[in-house]
Parts: structure tokens; C-alpha cells; sequence
């Protein structure tokens, strides 16, 4: 079919004239997004560059490698490292060093240091082994936080995983596989046994607000286990697990599409719509140059992830007062997710550039695989650029695929301008924009929003990260299966001299042991006891690896319930699923 309403289909177009715009004020604006991209994608290479120590000049006395989250110490303190604004930031600039800038070369190696010490650095998630990786943040200068916080925190690792596979994969390709194998793979392997262990367990969601299974997490995963598992092969490493994981991973992440939209939050009952940028993050996290528009992965392309693009997007048309007034079709300031109170609940920049680089990234799919179909669950995110969209295929050269890729162009562009109207004239981008009159909000500098606005601005350039082998890799199985428990047996012996009727249970921070409850203590058993060796004794089935707080009780034949005294024990059950270990203590 053929589009006669070529104007219509350049909504930037019309934004700045307030009416009908024909081509040459259409070039003028382009040429203003163009000189706005120019100018702030040099000022976000700056700004993401002065957060990480140790020379960056917000970052003074950071160690090497570590990247703030933003300078800004209060209101909101956020001088801390976040594994995930790290990982993401690094990529960014892994990509970029990939691309040509070569000059990031040391910079690269100073993260991939600091995340192998980060690694074995024991903090309240666990210790190198025993859950530790899913550690949100850090103190600047290495050391654990030990607040309290929504932890662990799943995607971390692959995240990372994924920042230094790109970076490893980089060095086999240029003579360095020694360095790629020697000290690049030793983090990612980490990294990856930490993934394939606890993906099928809940955790809390990128907003560090949802202890649940996050879109967003789960999405990185099957990214990074795929890659990883790849990677293992070509360095003469072993990865099966990997392997064998993901296609699992895959068949979870299907259960997050609700059919017209994906729900970002599921395992948990959070009161939302699951409308949530998180969906949008991933796509673009999990977009591979080289794949088809897969459903099932979610590409930038996908009919899912466009129709989720409006369903998103939409859901900040009426929340936000800056927004009223925008017509359909037209670009919108965006925010989390619209249920968000944090600071009031306001759009990000990192979340209204994440909005335009899945279209940018969809229009490089299109171009190379050569045509673009329309079905019946993207029709309406087509309509509302192309009013006169319908469902079909069409090939690259025809009429209709050229009013609807410059369409999408012009609408992912509208987002870039949403974003220059908002950005202060020294080009400084924070966290958040006010929801009524747009001004910077929360914290300044914020790495991840500059590193938001380089990925954002390549996509549209046409630059790209490499493939991670999506096209191989994205049939779900039929039926999905989870991760089998893994446990490990500990025996529980108590020296503990009680008089008849009496008996002594174990009871503690895991559901196994009863969550602290004395009415779900486990109880041991008395066969062993003799007066000269007063042994109550029990084995219990615990998941492995696990550090725990326990104490021993003893009941009356009444059942009164008597507390040992403080401190409560702690104990980590031994490693490997079907392992044994014993502990053995005395009453107190
Ligand atoms: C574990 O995987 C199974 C199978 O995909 C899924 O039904 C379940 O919700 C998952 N649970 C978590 C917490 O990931
Ligand atoms: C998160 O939820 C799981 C159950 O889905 C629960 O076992 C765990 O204790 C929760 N964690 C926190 C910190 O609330
Ligand atoms: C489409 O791909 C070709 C070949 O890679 C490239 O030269 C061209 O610039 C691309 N066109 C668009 C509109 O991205
Ligand atoms: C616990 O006690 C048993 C004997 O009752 C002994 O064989 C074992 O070595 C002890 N284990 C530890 C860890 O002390």
C-alpha cells in the first residue's frame, strides 16, 4: 500500500512550527537535533569520564577503575559504585574503544582490576562464593556497605559479564588472547557461576525496589550465557552450565509477555502495571545487529517490543504535566514506571533516551535484514506515526518501507529533542527532570544518563556493539523447567544436657530451619545421648553455599520455649549441590 500523507509522517516536523511543516523546515530541525547531538555526545564522553577514578575529575581519590554513580555525596548520596551502572557504563565504553577510540585501552583494564577485587570482597549479600556477586553497591573506596538496601541484586553479574566478554572477545580478535584468558575470563567465569546458580531465584529489580523476577535481570542473563558459553569455547574454556542454562532462561523470560505488553515484575504480588522502562532497558541491552526482528528475544524490532514501546510510553502521557498536550505519535518526556514516587516520580533521561535508541536500533535491524513486517500486535505503535499503517511485509525500496522508517526516524528523534529541551545549556544531565516544569532533578552528573545518551546517539549514528550470537540462540524449549534445588546436608551436633521430657531444635534464618520461628524449629534427636556425652543431633537438607544466623532452643514438655544466650551462631553450608558438612557446639 502506498502512503500519501508524507507530511504526517514526519511528526518532528511539526513540533517546533506548531502546524504542517513541509521539507525544508523538516531539514532545519534536523540539523538542530544533529548540532544538539554533536555538542552533548562530547560533554557525555566528558561527563561519563570524570566519574571514574582515578584521574577523573569528579573522581578524585577514587580507585582505579571504580565508577561513581554520580559525584553528588547528598540529597540524594549517591557516591557510591553500583555493579550495574558500571557494567552498563563499560560497555558503553568498551563498544567505543571496539569502534576506534583506542585511548580508552587502560581505562578498560582498570575496571576489569577493580571488578576482580570487588569479586572477592565480602559484604551482607555473602562471600566470593556463597552469593556475594549480587551485592548492589560498594563503597567507593572497595570496601562493603553495610546498610541495609534491596539486595542481592541478580543483574549485576551478567551485566558485567556481558561489558567484558565484548571486551574479551576484542582481544582474541588482536593477538591478545593470553591477557583475554589469563585475566579478562577469570571475572566473567565468576561472574557466569554466579548466574547459572541463582537466576531461577528472586531477587530485587533494577529499581532496587521489587524483590521478584525482573524482566530487566533475566533478559541479561540469557544474553550473557549465551555469550559466555561462547566465549568459554573459543579460550579452551568449559562453560556447560552456561549452555545448558540458557535456553531455560529463554523459556522463563516468555512468561514476562502478558500479550500486549511486558509485565517488567512478575513472582510478585507489587501492585503495578509492570509498565515499566525495564522492558525498554532490555531490549536495548539484548539488541544484536545481526538478528531478525525475534519475538522471542525481544529485539528492538520485534513486534512485542514495539507494541511494549507505546504501552510504555503511553503510560507517562497522563502522568506527567510536562507531557499534557503531546499528540499521539509524538514524543514524550519518560519516566520508570508511573507508579513511581521517588522524588514525586519524574521522567529520567536515561529512560526517554532508552525510548529513542530502541528505534534507532529497530530502524538499523530493518535496514540490514532488508524488509519490515507489520502484524496485528505492532499495528498500533505504527499507527500512531503512520496513521494509515496496516499489517503486511514490506521490502526495503518500496514506498511504503520508506514512509514508515523515515516516520519512526523522525518520531525516535523527537525523543533526542525531549531531551535537549530539558538538558540545562552546560549540558550537565542528572538523574531526573521535574514531572511539572522539567528542570534537572535528584543527582547531578549521573554516569549511567550520559553513558544513556553515547549508546543512544551511536544507535542513531549507526554505530553498533558486536553480535553476541542471538540468532543461534532464540527458540525457547517447549516446556520450562527451573533450576533444581541444590542443597547441601548438615549434620547439627549439640552438647546440650537436658532432663526428661525436655528436647533441643535448631531454628534460624532459613526456611529450612524454621525463619526463626520456634513453632517450625527443626528438632533433634536424643538417640545418641548418654549421660557422659550429652548429644542431641539432626541432619538437615540447606540450600548450599549459604551463610546463616541459627540458634538452638529447648522445649519443656510443656512446651516452653528456652533461647540460648546471644550472640546467634553463624555457619555456611558447604558447596557443591548433595555436599555434607557438620557443626558441632555446646549449649550456652
Ligand atoms: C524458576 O523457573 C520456573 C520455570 O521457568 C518458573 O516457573 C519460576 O517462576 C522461576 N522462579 C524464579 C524465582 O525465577
Ligand atoms: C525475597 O523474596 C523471597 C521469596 O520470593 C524471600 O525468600 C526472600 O526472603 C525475600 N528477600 C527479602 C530481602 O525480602
Ligand atoms: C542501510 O545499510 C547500508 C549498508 O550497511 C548503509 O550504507 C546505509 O547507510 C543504511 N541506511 C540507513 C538509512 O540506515
Ligand atoms: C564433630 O564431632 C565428631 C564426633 O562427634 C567428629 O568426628 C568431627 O570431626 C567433628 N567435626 C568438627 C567439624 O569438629
Amino acid at each position: 500500500m502506498l502512503f500519501t500523507s508524507l507530511i504526517r509522517a514526519l511528526p518532528a516536523a511539526s513540533f517546533i512550527l506548531g502546524a504542517q511543516a513541509g521539507p525544508v523546515e523538516h531539514q532545519k530541525r534536523q540539523a538542530s537535533v544533529d548540532a544538539f547531538v554533536k555538542t552533548q555526545a562530547e560533554i557525555s564522553i566528558k561527563g561519563v569520564l570524570a566519574n571514574i577514578g582515578t584521574d577523573g575529575s569528579k573522581a578524585k581519590g577514587v580507585p582505579a577503575g571504580i565508577v561513581l554513580a554520580s559525584p553528588s555525596r547528598s540529597e540524594p548520596d549517591y557516591y557510591y559504585t553500583w555493579t550495574r551502572d558500571a557494567a552498563l557504563t563499560y560497555k558503553a565504553l568498551i563498544e567505543r574503544f571496539v569502534e576506534g577510540d583506542k585511548s580508552l585501552r587502560q581505562k578498560i583494564d582498570d575496571y576489569v582490576s577493580a571488578q576482580a577485587y570487588l569479586q572477592g570482597v565480602s559484604n551482607p549479600s555473602g562471600g566470593p562464593d556463597t552469593g556475594g556477586l549480587g551485592e548492589p553497591k560498594f563503597n567507593v573506596d572497595r570496601t562493603a556497605f553495610t546498610g541495609s538496601w534491596g539486595r542481592p541484586q541478580r543483574d549485576g553479574p551478567p551485566l558485567r559479564a556481558t561489558a567484558l566478554t565484548i571486551y574479551a572477545n576484542w582481544l582474541i580478535a588482536h593477538d591478545s588472547t593470553a591477557q583475554a584468558a589469563n585475566t579478562v575470563w577469570p571475572v566473567i567465569a565468576k561472574d557466569l557461576a554466579y548466574t547459572v546458580r541463582y537466576w531461577n531465584q528472586t531477587g530485587f529489580d533494577l529499581w532496587e525496589e521489587i524483590n521478584g523476577s525482573s524482566f530487566f535481570t533475566l533478559s541479561a542473563t540469557h544474553r550473557a550465557l549465551v555469550e559466555g558459553a561462547a566465549l568459554a569455547a573459543k579460550l579452551g574454556k568449559t562453560c556447560d552450565s552456561c549452555a545448558a542454562a540458557a535456553p531455560q532462561v529463554l523459556c522463563f523470560v516468555q512468561s514476562f509477555w502478558t500479550g500486549s505488553y511486558i509485565d517488567s515484575n512478575i513472582n510478585v504480588n507489587d501492585g503495578r502495571t509492570g509498565k515499566d522502562v525495564n522492558s525498554i532497558l532490555s531490549s536495548i541491552h539484548t539488541f544484536d545487529p545481526k538478528s531478525q526482528c525475534t519475538d522471542a528475544t525481544f529485539q528492538p524490532c520485534s513486534s512485542r517490543a514495539l507494541a511494549n514501546h507505546k504501552a510504555v510510553t503511553d503510560s507517562f502521557r497522563s502522568v506527567y504535566t510536562i507531557n499534557r498536550g503531546i499528540a499521539q505519535g509524538r514524543a514524550v518526556a519518560v519516566g520508570r514506571y508511573s507508579e513511581d514516587v521517588y522524588y514525586n516520580g519524574n521522567p529520567w533521561y536515561l529512560a526517554t533516551l532508552a525510548a529513542a535508541e530502541q528505534l534507532y536500533s529497530a530502524l538499523y535491524q530493518w535496514n540490514r535484514t532488508g524488509s519490515l513486517t507489520i502484524d496485528a500486535v505492532s499495528l498500533a505503535f505504527f499507527k500512531d506515526i503512520v496513521p494509515s499503517a496496516a499489517t503486511g511485509t514490506f521490502a526495503k525500496g518500496s514506498d511504503t518501507y520508506k514512509t514508515i522508517t523515515t516516520a519512526v526516524r523522525a518520531y525516535a528523534d523527537d525523543y533526542i529533542k525531549v531531551v535537549q529541551k530539558y538538558t540545562p545549556s552546560n549540558g550537565g544531565l542528572a538523574e531526573q527532570f521535574d514531572r511539572n516544569n522539567g528542570s534537572p532533578l535528584s543527582a547531578v552528573d549521573l554516569t549511567w544518563s550520559y553513558a544513556a545518551f553515547l549508546t543512544a546517539t551511536e544507535r542513531r549514528a549507526g554505530i553498533v556493539s558486536p553480535t553476541w550470537g542471538e540468532s543461534s540462540n532464540n527458540v525457547p524449549p517447549k516446556t520450562c523447567t527451573g533450576t533444581p534445588a541444590c542443597n547441601s546436608r548438615i549434620t547439627f551436633n549439640v552438647r546440650a544436657t537436658t532432663v526428661f521430657g525436655e528436647s533441643i531444635s535448631v531454628v534460624g534464618q532459613l526456611t529450612a530451619i524454621g525463619n526463626w520461628s520456634p513453632a517450625d524449629a527443626k528438632a533433634l534427636s536424643a538417640s545418641k545421648y548418654t549421660s557422659s556425652d550429652p548429644l542431641w543431633s539432626g541432619e538437615i537438607d540447606l540450600p548450599a553455599s549459604t551463610a546463616f544466623d541459627y540458634k538452638y532452643i529447648r522445649k519443656s514438655s510443656t512446651g516452653v520455649v528456652t533461647w540460648e544466650s546471644d550472640p546467634n551462631r553463624r555457619f555456611t553450608s558447604s558447596s557443591g549441590c548433595g555436599s555434607t558438612a557438620v557443626v558441632n557446639d555446646t549449649w550456652r
